[in-house]
């Protein structure tokens, strides 16, 4: 695998997550929203996130597992590591690198609802709307991409190339059975153990 265009530049990337930053700030003053990043495509983009805020908040972490259920094309989903604190009646912004399928963010969402949260709303750096297998609201998307497999900026395939500091298209070209949809997603491994979060 090789890494091909690049599609969103640092530039880029910092100024919407200044303006990302600004418009967070703005809808939350006054409320102490808990930032739950998801582990690990969501972590820089938590870390760059946090340090443009403006209003007190808290972050969390969670990471989860998923299985994809043959031809089906469901999600099985489950939680390797839990937050740390009660979200209980507390604003809650899931913070995420990237949403496909929108299966992942489902199951957050129904799990957070689940602790009566006080209010819930996810923010994306990247959105690939159209590989939406289930309907969900991203309420802050940094940017929009087409379907194809993207790396960096926390972000990886096969756990490389999270280090970029830009968005790049990955370029096919592996073994049959080696491509990026084949094994790269989280969520996706070949055998669990491979892709412990
Ligand atoms: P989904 O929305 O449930 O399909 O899950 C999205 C997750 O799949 C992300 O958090 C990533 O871990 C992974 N993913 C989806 N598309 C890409 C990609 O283009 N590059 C890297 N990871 C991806
Ligand atoms: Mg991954």
């Amino acid at each position: 695998m090789q890494i091909g265009r690049v599609l969103i530049t640092q530039e880029e990337i910092d100024s919407r997550v200044r303006e990302l930053a600004g418009q967070i700030s703005a809808d939350y003053a006054e409320r102490n929203p808990v930032l739950i990043s998801l582990l690990k495509g969501g972590f820089i983009f938590l870390a760059d996130l946090v340090r443009r805020m403006t209003i007190p908040h808290e972050v969390d972490f969670i990471a989860v597992r998923s299985y994809r259920d043959g031809f089906a094309r469901s999600e099985r989903i489950e939680i390797v590591n839990d937050l740390k604190r009660s979200v209980n009646d507390r604003d809650i912004i899931i913070i995420d690198g990237i949403i496909d399928t929108g299966h992942t963010l489902e199951f957050l969402g129904q799990m957070l609802e689940e602790r009566r949260v006080r209010s819930l709303r996810a923010c994306a750096l990247l959105d690939k709307p159209s590989c939406r297998e289930v309907a969900v609201t991203v309420d802050y998307v940094g940017f929009k991409v087409p379907d194809v497999f993207v790396v960096g900026y926390g972000l990886d395939f096969k756990e490389r190339y999270r280090n970029l500091s830009y968005i790049a298209e990955l370029l096919p070209g592996a073994a049959v059975g080696e491509g990026p949809h084949a094994t790269a997603r989280e969520g996706q491994p070949a055998s669990p153990a491979e892709n412990n979060p």
